[in-house]
């Protein structure tokens, strides 16, 4: 028994020099001392057992939206827009923090129309990634997040969405502004970046929906004005707010996703070599990625009523933060857990969380990172690491894991 407290919420982050390290030195004894651990700091119920956390984001009685939450509950408040008095929830909260019925009444088309595109979107994604790595050619050495994964989730989303060439540039810098959305620390100056990029996107979106109605496109933005002339039931604002999750939720993940995985199978040649031997392996790698090194850490939902979750009564209103990360390398069920292994037998990850709420852009990461993947070691097959002595420059942002830079040699 050891009597070292348990780590805080913020412990939990990168702001915690040993957790941005190495994140399983404290999951891993966080889960053996205490999986259902009531942190005070945060007011959260913070549950690091796969069990528990993929019962939790599977169960669709619990609540989401940070409005719930009680007084106590200091993080999740955070998150909670200051709205004028008498605009409607969903003019401030997008899907992602939004409870049923307006949670599957906006998600319903917004899924609809987003499954259809991806459905068909490989070859553009294909031509996006040559194009990107055509950029790359005759260097010798490079940053790959810079050049190549955070390029490619910003390009395929204005793709599908339907964003001009000529304000992509523009656009670019938006999507990252609003990523800060997701910070609950964030500072003033990320505070006032943010809102000035979301209001800028929603003019954009506002200019597109209006372009679309009078002349659609193959595009999701027709796909959702036409939708919403079909009869689905949201309106001008949701629809902007929603297509903003898209890049909120999408961007920055899918970046982290391609980076990590790179760099693990640099860091893991038997894994590599069984990649170049038979590309056909790459939703498996891309699984094992996303169990292995998920780009974010943590969901969460709130008690609805009385309940027992993971051993603990818990009150209406309480909040549950659930540890996808630690829940991914769980050794109750995954063998030798830290061990990147393309060939493991698939028992579903949780990094995409689960439920109502799972990720919708999931589809897309998938495609996404599995073309970056296998035409990147097509086109550099001597790809390497510039320094791999030197440790990974990990980016600071909480719930995030995702290199800032990957200077890497061809
Ligand atoms: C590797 C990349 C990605 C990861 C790891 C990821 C992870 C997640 C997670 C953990 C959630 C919360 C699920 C839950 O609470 O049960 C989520 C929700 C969401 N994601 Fe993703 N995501 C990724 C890519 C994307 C992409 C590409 C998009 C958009 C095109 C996207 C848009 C969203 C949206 C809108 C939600 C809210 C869904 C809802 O609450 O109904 N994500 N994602």
């Amino acid at each position: 028994m050891t009597d070292k407290p348990l780590p805080s919420m913020v412990e939990l982050t990168p702001f915690n020099p040993v957790y941005q390290a190495n994140p399983h030195e404290v999951l891993d004894d966080l889960r053996e001392r205490c999986p259902a651990h009531r942190d005070p700091t945060s007011g959260s119920l913070i549950l690091t057992r796969y069990a528990d956390v993929r019962g939790v984001v599977n169960n669709r009685d619990l609540w989401r939206d940070p409005i719930r939450a009680e007084e106590g509950a200091i993080m999740q408040r955070r998150f909670l827009a200051a709205a004028p008095e008498g605009v409607p929830r969903t003019h401030v909260a997008s899907i992602l923090t939004l409870d049923d019925p307006d949670h599957g009444r906006i998600r319903q088309p917004l899924a609809q129309a987003l499954y259809a595109r991806v459905a068909r979107f490989r070859p553009a994604v294909e031509q996006l990634v040559d194009a990107t790595l055509d950029a790359l050619e005759g260097e010798t050495e490079f940053d790959l997040m810079d050049r190549y994964c955070v390029l490619i989730p910003i390009e395929a989303i204005a793709c599908i969405l339907g964003v001009d060439q000529s304000r992509l540039a523009e656009f670019r810098s938006w999507s990252e502004g609003v990523i800060q959305a997701l910070n609950p620390f964030r500072n003033a100056e990320q505070t006032a970046v943010m809102e000035t990029s979301a209001a800028a996107l929603n003019a954009y979106f506002t200019e597109l929906m209006a372009l679309r109605r009078k002349a659609p496109q193959d595009d999701l933005i027709s796909d959702m004005v036409t939708l919403q002339a079909e009869g689905a039931e949201l309106d001008d604002e949701e629809m902007r707010l929603n297509l903003q999750a898209l890049l909120v939720g999408g961007n920055l993940t899918t970046t982290d996703l391609i980076g990590n995985t790179v760099r693990n199978l640099l860091l893991n040649p038997s894994e590599l070599a069984k990649l170049k031997a038979d590309p056909g392996i790459i939703n498996a790698v891309v699984e094992e990625a996303l169990r292995f090194e998920p780009p974010i850490d943590v969901t969460s939902r709130i008690s609805s009523s009385e309940m027992e979750i993971g051993g603990c009564p818990m009150r209406q209103g309480q909040v549950m933060t659930v540890s996808l990360r630690a829940a991914n390398h769980d050794p109750e069920v995954y063998d030798d857990p830290h061990r990147f292994d393309v060939s493991r037998k698939h028992r579903p990850h949780v990094a995409f969380g689960g439920g109502a709420h799972i990720c919708i852009g999931a589809p897309l990461a998938r495609l996404e990172t599995a073309v970056a993947l296998v035409k990147l070691f097509e086109r550099f097959p001597d790809l390497k690491l510039a320094d791999p002595d030197a440790a990974p420059t990990w980016r600071t942002l909480p719930f995030f894991r995702g290199m800032e830079t990957l200077r890497v040699v061809v």
